[in-house]
């Protein structure tokens, strides 16, 4: 029998928490949990970070990633990223076509998560995956990612 998404998040999270058990380096432990994350799932053309730029006023810039090419900056009032940045709430996306303000790094896309990446009550970065499937993510993908992230950061 194939594995469920929950068991597919533990196995990825405890490899994830292995290989980063003592690296401190956050564009390391982005670059490794982007490659992790998207290769453990099907239908995904997007993982990765875009990270808050400490020389610009609410913007983000991209991180480490997997999958197609991603927008370059991203400000805080744009986007579903600059949604989930500024409200520092996670965002999930059945169809990003129904999403005002949505930003098509890739036409493709249709599907969206976004989790805040929270340090010292700053947002540091948010995680975002796209898939070009419509709806796959939801409130499994969510707990999941806000778990490795939060452990992580
Ligand atoms: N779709 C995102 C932009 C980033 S790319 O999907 C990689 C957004 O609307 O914020």
């Amino acid at each position: 029998m194939s594995e469920t998404k929950q068991e597919i998040y533990a196995r990825v999270s405890k490899e994830i928490l292995s290989v980063l058990e003592d690296e401190t380096d956050d564009i390391a432990r982005m670059a490794t949990i982007s490659c992790l994350l998207h290769q453990a799932f099907d239908n995904r053309i997007w993982t990765g970070f875009y990270i808050t730029d400490q020389h610009k006023d609410k913007e983000l810039v991209v991180g480490p990633y997997q999958g197609t090419l991603g927008c370059l900056r991203i400000p805080f009032d744009k986007g579903v990223c600059g949604v989930a940045a500024s409200t520092r709430e996670t965002q999930v996306v059945d169809n990003v076509h129904d999403f005002p303000g949505h930003i098509a790094c890739d036409s493709r896309s249709v599907s969206e998560i976004v989790v805040p990446v929270l340090r010292d009550d700053r947002v540091i970065a948010v995680l975002d995956i796209d898939s070009d499937l419509p709806a796959q993510f939801d409130d499994v993908d969510r707990e999941a990612l806000e778990e490795l992230v939060d452990e992580i950061f």
